[in-house]
């Protein structure tokens, strides 16, 4: 297991550039299987969950290859395997297979998929569209086996605009007979990546980054190319750190629409920035406003940087309120915080109350998933002394190059196995 050890408080200053998003790019590579060729997906991150991905497409006789950023895809010789607990454990994308095989296959063998524990993470909403279009599901212990002779395309509404279900359904639809419409879509960017993706292989997507999204299944797809978007979660996280301990920090590959709430709630709280093209220009800010913030599906604040946001709201002068509504256990990270110096309390199961300003101080402490690891990472920064992140593999599932992109604008930080 790597540890990150942190010399706190160095300003950080100059460029940097944000890189492929995470959740797009680990749903760009399963829908891949859907082009009877050759595919090449750009801007890809270089994070663990990719590397898994591609231990999966390679089981299933694809080969890939990642260069430079770009995955080079060809699946021409692909035969349907069960994919294998080992395998689909190790990250919570490993789901995407399920839509993608049932749509080439018409089966598809897989156990749950893993991810960050930050709650119980349900996919009924996934098998229950997968039934909808025709598939027969056995679970057996933790195994699932779907299969569908034929899947015929219908009208669909989700209970909740879960991302996940709404990719594995796009998947899925376009291995089905006629048109399938999916009511009550999430409207998150990752879901247009994909969606762009599957147009480019020939096959006919509206709506994506609505609510109601069309789909129309057709097996005659073509070689393929997507690129994808800047992580806006990565985006947020360097933003967060600019306003913390920035000087003239300057974030390259800002989406600005992807990115709007966060934004509002930097001007609402007294953050200043500016964006020129895709660059933001962020230093510290020394009177932060506290808030109340609540997570939502997109357009709303995203939860995978409430963590992050906590911290900053440390830095702030009074109390702040969090509201968690996606996931159930996504504070696990305060326990850290408040050993570093900051006073975090946890309200209700879903609410978290941070009053600051507080000074922290490094010591040794402890990711418990992605983003709580990132909302550690920025604690570290900004601490007085040395911290050390134990277990901060979780980390590098979702932040790209991390130390080259620190230690290039400034920051101390060492990775020890
Ligand atoms: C994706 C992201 C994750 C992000 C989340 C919400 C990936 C690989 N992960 O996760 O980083 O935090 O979106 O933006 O893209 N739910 C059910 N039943 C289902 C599906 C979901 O009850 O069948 C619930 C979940 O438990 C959760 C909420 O719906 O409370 C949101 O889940 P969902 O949007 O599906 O998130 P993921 O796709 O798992």
């Amino acid at each position: 297991m790597s540890k990150i050890r942190i010399e706190g408080q160095h300003v950080l200053s100059g460029e940097i550039k944000i890189g492929g998003a995470k959740n797009s790019a680990v749903a760009l590579l399963p829908a891949s299987v859907l082009c009877n060729g050759k595919s090449q997906i750009y801007n890809t991150p270089e994070i663990t969950d990719i590397d898994y991905l591609i231990k999966i497409m390679e089981l299933l006789n694809c080969k890939v290859e990642h260069k430079d950023g770009t995955l080079y895809i060809d699946t021409s010789k692909i035969e349907n395997k069960p994919i294998p607990e080992e395998l689909s454990v190790q990250m919570r994308a490993s789901y995407y297979f399920m839509g993608a095989l049932l749509a080439k296959f018409g089966r598809v063998e897989m156990s749950f998929p893993g991810g960050c524990n930050i709650g119980a993470r349900p996919i009924d909403i996934h098998i229950k569209g997968f039934e909808e279009l025709g598939a027969k599901v056995e679970i057996i212990k933790n195994r699932y086996i779907i299969t569908a002779d034929k899947l015929v395309g219908k009208k669909i509404y989700f209970d909740f605009p879960s991302v996940g279900a709404t990719i594995n359904i796009m998947l899925a639809a376009t291995g089905a007979e006629g048109t399938t419409i999916i009511e009550n879509a999430a409207m998150e960017p990752e879901i247009v990546n994909v969606a762009s993706f599957l147009i480019n292989m020939g096959i006919k997507v509206t709506g994506a980054g609505t609510k109601r999204i069309e789909i129309e299944g057709t097996k005659e797809t073509t070689d393929a190319f997507v690129e994808v978007f800047p992580d806006r979660i990565e985006t947020g996280t360097f933003i967060i750190l600019g306003a913390l301990i920035g000087k003239n920090l300057k974030i390259k590959g800002i989406i600005k629409t992807h990115i709007e709430a966060l934004l509002l709630k930097l001007d609402e709280i007294g953050i200043k920035y500016k964006i020129e093209n895709d660059t933001m220009t962020i230093s510290k800010c020394n009177n932060i406003s506290p808030t109340y913030l609540k997570t939502l599906t997109y357009p709303g604040f995203p939860t995978d940087l409430q963590q992050p946001m906590t911290t900053l709201l440390t830095q702030a002068n009074g109390k702040s309120i969090i509201e968690e509504t996606l996931y159930e256990n996504r504070f696990k990270n305060t326990y850290d915080l408040n050993r570093m110096g900051a006073i975090t309390n946890i309200l209700t199961l879903n609410k978290l109350e941070i009053k600051g300003p507080k000074k922290l101080k490094g010591t040794n402490v402890i990711a418990t998933d992605l983003r709580g690891g990132a909302s550690l990472l920025i604690a570290g920064l900004i601490a007085e002394g040395i911290t050390e992140i134990d277990n901060c593999d979780v980390i590098f599932r979702g932040y790209s190059d991390l130390k080259a992109k620190l230690t290039s604008i400034g920051a101390k930080i060492e990775i020890t196995e």
